[in-house]
């Protein structure tokens, strides 16, 4: 199975990411890592320890980063993932901790000790991913490939009209990996917003698979709410399909161009094709088969 390790601020989609990686066969989960976003980075932290409970996974949790690289720190988005990130579900308090090691130094022990093999998935503000990059010059070489969740292209933003929520929170960071010379991949609002699950999949899944089926249905409502004041029927299927993408990239349209992360100004957190020479390509997923992507997803939650 694949090496993965997931970069996180649970988050409901965080959470739904999570359990369909934990019941993947083709996933080994290395570990988990946590990063302010959806919450603060003590809250991400808990919810990533009682996901690994949860999914009784035995994968080691490290805390992150609590604020961005360069920009003061935010808010977390209470108001789409609810106070604790699982909906207006209160967070269950998990039994164990994190490693004394921090998100950083974990992915770096964890890129070399499975060098060529690792592979990076985050899913929130990738602040993380940039600090191991500054820490270890070995480390983007290291790692077999980061695709992350985050960015919009050719689509509008979902924090302003440029901008997606990951990106938003920490340009800088992302700018940073972008330049890095690692093997990156795009997972960003032009697909991820293609495959929306609404309130009949949720009851749909927790028909398949009653205990985590039923507990994503149970903390999506608010998240479903969130998305109908913006006008959407049902929600991005933003941080799965970046797991599904290190799964199958045949299921994704990928444009290889170099890429930058406007760091200021109106547009601060607007990812866009780069001319600067510092730039190498980097893969974006432009489109996908959404009806591939969807069964995909339900497909380790189906205990029939
Ligand atoms: C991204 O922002 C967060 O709210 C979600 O968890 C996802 O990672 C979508 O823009
Ligand atoms: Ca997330």
């Amino acid at each position: 199975p694949m090496k993965l390790l997931i970069d996180t601020d649970p988050g409901v989609d965080d959470a739904m990411a999570i359990l369909f990686a934990a019941r993947h066969p083709g996933i080994e989960l290395v570990g988990l890592t946590s990063v302010f976003g959806n919450v603060t980075v003590a809250q991400a932290t808990r919810n990533a320890l009682a996901l690994v409970e949860r999914a009784g996974l035995s994968c080691p949790v490290a805390e992150g980063a609590g604020a961005p690289l360069v920009l003061p720190p935010f808010e977390p988005s209470a108001h789409v993932h609810g106070p604790e990130g699982f909906g207006a579900m209160p967070a269950p308090r998990p039994a164990g901790r994190a490693l004394d090691e921090d998100a950083a130094d974990f992915m770096i022990r964890m890129a070399r000790d499975h060098a060529g093999e690792l592979v990076l998935c985050p899913v929130g503000p990738i602040t993380n991913v940039a600090e191991a990059i500054q820490r270890d010059p070995e480390f983007a070489r290291n790692v077999k490939q980061i695709v992350f969740m985050g960015g919009a292209l050719d689509v509008r933003g979902n924090v302003t009209p440029y901008a997606e929520a990951n990106t938003w929170h920490d340009p800088h960071a992302l700018d940073l990996v972008l330049g890095s010379g690692a093997d990156v991949l795009m997972v960003g609002l032009d697909v991820t917003l293609q495959v929306l699950l609404e309130a009949g999949d949720f009851d749909r899944l927790a028909a398949l698979c009653p205990g985590d089926g039923g507990w994503l249905r149970d903390m999506a409502g608010f998240y479903l709410d969130f998305y109908r004041s913006i006008g959407l029927t049902g929600c991005g299927l933003h941080d799965p399909m970046a797991v599904i993408a290190c799964l199958r990239p045949d299921l994704f349209t990928i444009e290889y161009t170099p890429l930058e992360v406007v760091c200021d100004g109106d547009e601060i957190g607007r990812t866009r094709r780069s001319a600067r020479p510092d730039r190498v390509a980097v893969g974006v997923c432009t489109d996908c088969d959404a009806a591939a992507v969807e069964a995909l997803f339900y497909a380790p939650f189906d205990e029939a």
